[in-house]
């Protein structure tokens, strides 16, 4: 009998279809059985029947408690930000490394976990006007977002013996970056055997060019870790492969729901071709599998990804002339003989 996990799926637009289908190809492959709650997140049936598709949603993600959601059209809403209010995922997980084989202007290695509070800092105010030549926004940061996501960090530090780095701008932002190094700076002392280093978010951005092999773990308040994502991805030559996990934590900061996407969107030139490339989902996939526990299946189904990407074996995006179908097949493959 293989182990078996609940997961929501959450359909999406353009390319959504065919990510879906390379999933399941994938799944069928796995010594785990995946037991999906399809929630339809199309703009056809979103604009069909409005709230009641993300009271669905909501429902099967906080009872599943992990989720697989597809690229959907923001239109009247985005419904990235609708669940992420909704089901409370306050920090955003976004690992970006180099891919050998992958094209790159950056020509060191990069392996870094950026760890971002996905709510408030500047995002939370769309601020105001102050008379005609002045304008005016509010920042904020609490307290219990900021600790969930240290938590996080150093807890996946100790787990995976790597080192964190927190960094802001604490010497300008005296009362909200200073918070946040505070707070982080209280759970850090719970994690003496983790090494944690401050830099100012400046500082940070110019050293993890110079020396990209001195950041592992890398932990932010909510707009750096917007621009850190990007310019990471940037330097990786990755912006259309990149995952990330959403959660969202329980009164003792353990996740209590996660949901899985790829970074890129429902890229509807592409879409019913053959020609999405099903990177960035699987790694999707390979992360949920180990928040599941199957953290060894999690590592196989994502080296053995990058190990076919390395060989060559790559969508027309990145240079090869795989379809989504080869190269799901090519995945599926490996993977079922990786853990046969
Ligand atoms: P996009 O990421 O969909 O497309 C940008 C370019 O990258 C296109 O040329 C596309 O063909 C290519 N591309 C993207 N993913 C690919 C994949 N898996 N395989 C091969 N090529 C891929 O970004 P765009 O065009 O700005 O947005 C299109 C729609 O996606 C918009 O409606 C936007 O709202 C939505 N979107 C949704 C997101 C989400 O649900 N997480 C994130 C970003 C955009």
């Amino acid at each position: 009998m293989r182990p078996t996990y609940a997961v929501t799926e959450l359909l999406g637009d353009g390319i959504g279809a065919e990510l879906s289908r390379s999933v399941h190809t994938l799944a069928d492959a796995l010594p785990v059985r995946l037991d999906f709650t399809p929630v339809d997140l199309t703009l056809a049936n979103r604009r069909a029947r409005g709230k009641a598709v993300y009271d669905e949603a909501v429902e099967a993600v906080t009872t599943t408690k992990v989720a697989l959601k597809y690229p959907t059209v923001t239109a009247e809403e985005s419904p990235n930000q609708v669940l992420r209010r909704r089901l409370d995922l306050s920090v955003i997980h976004r690992p970006v490394y180099t891919i050998p084989g992958v094209p790159t202007n950056f020509t060191r290695n990069l392996d870094v976990d950026i760890v971002r509070i996905a709510t408030g800092g500047t995002y939370d105010d769309p601020g105001r006007a102050i008379g005609d030549d002045a304008a005016v926004s509010l920042r904020i940061v609490e307290r219990r977002p900021v600790r969930e996501a240290a938590r996080y960090a150093f807890g996946l530090a100790r787990k995976v013996g790597k080192r964190v780095t927190t960094a802001s701008k604490y010497t300008i932002q005296k009362a909200t970056d200073g918070l946040f190094e505070s707070v982080a700076g209280e759970v850090a002392r719970q994690y003496p055997e983790v090494t944690h280093n401050v830099e100012l978010f400046d500082a940070l951005l110019g050293k993890l060019i110079m020396a990209p092999e001195k950041f592992e773990i890398v932990l932010v308040l909510n707009e750096y870790g917007d621009f850190l994502s990007d310019m990471a991805c940037g330097l990786a030559g990755s912006l259309g492969i990149g995952a990330s996990a959403n959660l969202a934590f329980d009164a003792s900061s353990v996740v209590r729901v996660a949901l899985y996407d790829a970074a890129h969107g429902t890229a509807p030139d592409i879409q019913g071709k053959n020609l999405a490339n099903p990177t960035a989902i699987f790694l999707a996939l390979s992360m949920l599998l180990t928040q599941l526990g199957e953290v060894a299946l999690g590592q196989s189904l994502k080296a053995a990804t990058l190990d076919l990407l390395r060989q060559g074996v790559r969508t027309r995006d990145l240079g090869g002339s795989e379809s989504t179908d080869s190269f799901t097949a090519a995945v599926a493959a490996e993977v079922g003989r990786r853990t046969a």
